[in-house]
């Protein structure tokens, strides 16, 4: 990471500076930062090791990511578990719904061997056996010295995962810190976590796809119309609660946003964070087109075109 830290409370005192000033001074030196390219590292640096584990987020902080992506779910008992799918069989040698096991079930899983058969290019012996995480350990391991970029998943299922996060966020002082930003296709979960803590940055995730009568694009959770639709009201409606929107960029090999899609959201008060990037050339081509920030697999890759 290569970025702020908030001073230690001493060292503010030290300084006469008072601690509220400096919760100020660092939300919005997030709010300034986010002004320049932001790399995300999704689910860690998930293209060399398994994603959501210790591997993947230890490797995005060393290849200066500027934020960790995380997606949350909640287990049988009301833990917060970073963790991509609603299910455990693609990333765990377990079955079901995440939401069906406690934390013990779940901390019982290896998170880890499946990237080892499935990237033999990238397999590591180590892998074996890592385990899914909470969202406690990793701030217990990472505090203020890394950003974390935090997607409410499947909100509908989890009434309880909005209030739960903005307290353990509040708690640990991150959103003072200036260390968080929270994204997610929910618009709902998003308005519950501005209505719960109006200073934490948040971005509306979108995913346009090809129309089932194959006549242009649909925008799959209702947020916005088709890009080639899109009004300058569509773009301000979410600037009304989110500093930013994230977008895929191809579906089905084709362009789904382009360059005015990303001048239109700039003009109306947006950054753009596009979603997933891990390829140089297409890299370079969405930072040809102005964009803000990408979520990337590899970010070294992204790390090296933007130095
Ligand atoms: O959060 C941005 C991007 O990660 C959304 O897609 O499915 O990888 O969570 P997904
Ligand atoms: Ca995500």
């Amino acid at each position: 990471m290569k970025h702020h830290s908030r001073l230690p409370l001493a060292a503010v005192l030290a300084l006469g500076i008072s601690p509220l000033a400096a919760q100020a001074d660092a939300l919005a030196q997030q709010l300034e930062d986010l002004q320049g390219f932001q790399i995300i590292a999704h689910r860690g640096a998930s293209g060399y090791a398994p994603e959501h584990t210790w591997f993947a987020y230890d490797k995005a902080r060393d290849m200066g990511a500027d934020y960790l992506e995380l997606d949350l779910h909640m287990s049988a008992d009301n833990q917060l578990m970073v963790i991509h799918d609603d299910t455990l069989e693609r990333t765990t040698n377990g079955e079901g719904n995440v939401k069906d096991h406690s934390l013990d079930a779940l901390k019982a899983l290896d998170a880890g061997s499946w990237f080892n058969q499935a990237h033999p290019e990238y397999a590591n012996d180590d892998y074996a056996g890592a385990k899914l995480l909470t969202l406690d350990e990793v701030i217990g391991r990472y505090g203020d010295d890394v950003r974390y970029y935090i997607e409410t998943k499947s909100p509908e299922r989890y009434p309880e995962l909005q209030r739960a996060l903005v307290e353990t966020l509040e708690a640990e002082g991150l959103v003072d810190a200036g260390a968080v930003v929270i994204q997610s296709f929910s618009q709902d979960s998003l308005e519950q976590i501005h209505a719960l803590n109006a200073d934490i940055p948040l971005v509306q995730l979108v995913w346009y796809s090809t129309a089932e009568d194959g006549d242009g694009l649909n925008e799959w959770t209702g947020v916005t119309p088709a890009p080639a639709e899109i009004t300058d009201a569509d773009f301000k409606a979410i600037a009304d609660y989110a500093v930013g929107i994230g977008p895929n960029v191809v579906y089905d090999g084709q362009d789904v946003i382009d360059a005015d899609f990303v001048a239109q959201a700039h003009a109306n008060g947006l950054l753009v964070h596009p979603y997933t990037i891990n390829e140089p050339d297409a890299m370079q081509r969405l930072l040809d087109w102005g964009v803000d920030g990408m979520f990337t697999n590899f970010p070294n890759r992204l790390n090296a075109i933007v130095e």
